[in-house]
């Protein structure tokens, strides 16, 4: 039976659909290209799957689009559309967090309530923690957003606990943790300090950049979320963490010695919304999962140093 991957023209969406397809899947994406960054760098994510006869892309928002019809006869879900980014979700902004993160994402829940599929997979994040009160977290310690969009992230978790409760729909969230690799989001740091790095610019860092984060490899999470579907407990929340922390002047020094010379770096405030540092423990993924984080800082970081393409303009954070 096909599978059903909503935010399928995403960094991590595309990566999970490709990986699925080439595993002999069947593969229906939806996706509704929000302006959240340029949608031509969505188009280009989607490019190879276009090609192929086991992938099929649904254009529209799950608030718009016929959703029994979406979900009928799909045997996994794989829920990653939405309005991604903590540093943005203030303001009015947080108007757009709910549309896509909790009004689509309950409307979606209705539909494959019924639908008899195996997994419902939620894209959670590691902002739920907020400043976490221990190093690693675990995920039974205290959720404690310092996002507007953390705190999406959380109720979103929560439906999915009241739908398994209630209905027994077999939900899973997973929390990544700040996810790299090539296709990763303009607005994201990696993508950022690469640019900056390659075109003469300045590394613009938020705060002193000794803030640190669990940083994980594109094709870990997806490996991760495929685990999931197939055999994650329900109703069980996983922390999908990289296995390293990291400082961002850390991550920039690495940087400079993958491109053998320096970049320079400019500091400004801090911004609201950002957690001081994430860690993640993944035992209980490793022992329901068989998650076991394979690439590096290092190796992932020259990875997406090769594919980065040049971005097509406009299509950097607004
Ligand atoms: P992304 O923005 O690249 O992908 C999300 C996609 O969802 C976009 O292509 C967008 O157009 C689509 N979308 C948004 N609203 C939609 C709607 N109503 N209907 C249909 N499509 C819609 O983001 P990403 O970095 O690939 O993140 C994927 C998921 O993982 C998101 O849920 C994000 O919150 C979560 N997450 C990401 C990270 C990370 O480090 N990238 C970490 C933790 C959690
Ligand atoms: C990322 C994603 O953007 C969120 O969607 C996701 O939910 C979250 O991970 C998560 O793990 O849950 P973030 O950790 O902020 O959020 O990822 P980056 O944007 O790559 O930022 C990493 C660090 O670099 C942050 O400390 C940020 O302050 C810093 N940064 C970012 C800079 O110093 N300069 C920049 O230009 C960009």
């Amino acid at each position: 039976m096909p599978v059903l991957i909503t935010g399928a023209a995403g960094f991590i969406g595309s990566h999970l659909a490709e990986r699925l397809v080439d595993a002999g899947e069947s593969v229906v994406g939806i996706d509704s290209f929000t302006t959240y960054y340029d949608p031509a760098v969505k188009r280009r994510n989607i490019e190879r799957l276009m090609g192929s006869d086991s992938f099929r892309m649904v254009e529209g928002s799950l608030r718009e689009v016929d959703l029994n019809d979406l979900v009928a006869g799909k045997d996994v879900v794989y829920h990653l559309a939405a309005q991604p980014g903590v540093r943005r979700s203030w303001g009015r902004e947080f108007e757009v967090y709910l549309d896509e993160n909790l009004l689509a994402m309950q409307l979606l829940l209705e539909a494959v309530r019924d639908a008899g599929v195996e997994r419902f997979v939620f894209a959670s994040s590691s902002s739920v923690y907020g400043d976490a009160e221990r190093l690693p977290t675990r995920e039974f310690d205290t959720p404690r957003p310092v996002s507007p969009y953390g705190v999406t992230k959380l109720a979103g978790e929560h439906l999915c606990h009241l739908y398994f409760s209630r209905f027994d729909l077999p939900t899973v969230p997973l929390r990544y943790f700040t996810v790299f690799g090539p296709r990763q989001r303009p607005d994201m740091a990696f993508t950022r300090f690469i640019q900056a790095a390659t075109t003469d610019g300045e590394i613009e860092v938020f705060g002193d950049g000794l803030q640190s984060r669990d940083f994980t490899y594109v094709d870990d999470a997806v490996a991760a979320t495929i685990a999931a579907g197939e055999r994650g407990h329900p109703g069980t929340v996983y922390n999908i963490a990289g296995g390293a922390q990291a400082t961002v002047l850390e991550v920039i020094e690495i940087l400079g010695e993958l491109l053998g010379h320096s970049v320079p770096v400019r500091h400004l405030p801090p911004v609201p919304g950002d957690a001081r540092h994430t860690g993640g423990e993944i035992e209980k993924a490793r022992g329901d999962l068989g998650y076991a984080p394979r690439t590096g800082l290092r190796e992932g970081l020259s990875k997406q140093i090769a594919a980065l393409a040049p971005l097509p303009p406009g299509a950097g954070p607004g």
